[in-house]
């Protein structure tokens, strides 16, 4: 017998509350009964996303409210800025250039977040540019960007800041309407607890203005379309209405324990993560802004071939973690620690991270690492 143990950044682990929802039969979508539920989940999000604004559920992966996004805002040829730290960064020069817009893309080295006065820089030479796409946490290195000063400098240069916050929303703070993020996007194998299968998107007034004049072509993620009926508790197409099942538990979850606890947690589970990493002699991919979702560690100089790190702490030990995309590919490991995931989570998956560097040669102390991590959390309870 050996248990499993999900760590990756997506999908994250499931509530046995929510896993328990999907035995049931199904119900149809155009019901009172659907439209009940419907009615509980748009205020969930509301509350999630802090805002006043509607928060459109579509039946997607995050990539499709990406697209959605695009499709919905900008006219052909139009300029945007791309802020690339990693491969979803680069997925949305990727689709801007699938639709036909023109991307002016400001590629940062592994691990780096974006300098707020390099983006006023490239907001200055390109005064046509309409909008400013970014992730609020790229997933891909670990790295959180500063969406505040991004959101304030879109504004002020009267663009749209369009954020992917898949790995973001309900793992850090980042209040929709006080900060003036325009667009703001997630998805349900994240910090909602859900399988894949549904993405959220919410459109400030100024993002509405822009959609009424977009010609890009669509039809699928019409969001105009999408906004007319989760009014009415509907939706355009058949949902996927299990999951939006479980995400109505999943919110009530997050609003019980409360949204700022929720943040809280992530922030104790990313430090415990971080210095455990530290007294294992490994350096994060991050220098400076480490995502509370995930932390990229280097593969230390010790070990010849990083891949071997996941695939012995899953096959070996039923713990699943990510390794590194493209050209990080054998160079990091990543750990996630939002989502359904609490203190112990980090201390089974720093556990078998240390038996497999222990393993492979990797010189340090047996325990050092959990050591750290319990540290982390006897001074915080103390707090
Ligand atoms: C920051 C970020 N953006 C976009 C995506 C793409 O989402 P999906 O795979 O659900 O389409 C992911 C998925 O990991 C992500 O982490």
């Amino acid at each position: 017998m050996r248990k499993s143990y999900l760590l990756t950044p997506g999908p994250t682990s499931i509530p046995e509350n929510i896993s328990a929802l999907f035995a049931r039969p199904i119900i149809h979508h155009r019901t009172p009964a659907f439209q009940s539920l419907f009615e509980d989940v748009r205020q969930g999000l509301k509350y999630l996303y802090q805002t006043k604004h509607e928060v459109l559920v579509l039946t997607t992966t995050g990539t499709g409210a990406m697209e959605a996004a695009v499709t919905n805002l900008f006219q052909k040829g139009q300029k945007v800025i791309t802020i690339n730290g990693g491969k979803f960064g680069e997925r949305w020069t990727k689709l801007a250039k699938t639709f036909d817009l023109n991307p002016i893309e400001l590629a940062l080295p592994a691990g780096e977040a974006i300098e707020p006065s390099a983006l006023e820089d490239c907001v200055r030479s390109h005064p046509d540019a309409r909008a400013i796409l970014f992730q609020a946490s790229e997933t891909s290195t670990g790295v959180v960007m500063p969406t505040k000063e991004i959101c304030r400098i879109a504004a002020q240069a009267g663009m749209l800041s369009v954020c992917d916050a898949i790995t973001a929303c309900g793992v850090f703070d980042l209040p929709m309407d006080d900060w003036g993020i325009d667009v703001l996007i997630t998805g349900s194998q994240k910090a909602l607890m859900l399988p894949p299968g549904l993405a959220t998107i919410a459109l400030s007034e100024k993002a509405w203005k822009f959609n009424e004049q977009a010609d890009l072509p669509r039809f699928y993620f019409d969001l105009a379309k999408e906004r007319k009926s989760q009014a009415k508790n509907q939706t355009s197409w058949t949902p996927a209405i299990s999951i939006i099942q479980g995400l109505q538990e999943s919110l009530r979850m997050i609003r019980e324990e409360g949204l700022h606890n929720v943040f809280k947690r992530h922030d104790l589970l990313a430090r415990a993560t971080r210095n455990a990493a530290k007294a294992l002699h490994l350096e994060l991919l991050s220098k400076n802004a480490p995502s509370n979702a995930v932390t990229a560690v280097l593969v230390p100089s010790s070990i010849q071939d990083g891949k071997q790190i996941p695939k012995i702490m899953r096959d070996k030990y039923g713990v699943t973690i990510a390794g590194g995309q493209d050209e990080l590919e054998g160079k990091i490991i990543r750990l996630s620690h939002f989502g359904y995931c609490d203190r112990f989570d980090i201390t089974t998956g720093i556990s078998a991270l240390e038996l497999v560097l222990h393993e492979l040669g990797h010189p340090f102390e047996l325990g050092q690492g959990l050591a750290a991590v319990l540290r982390t959390f006897a001074d915080s309870s103390k707090s």
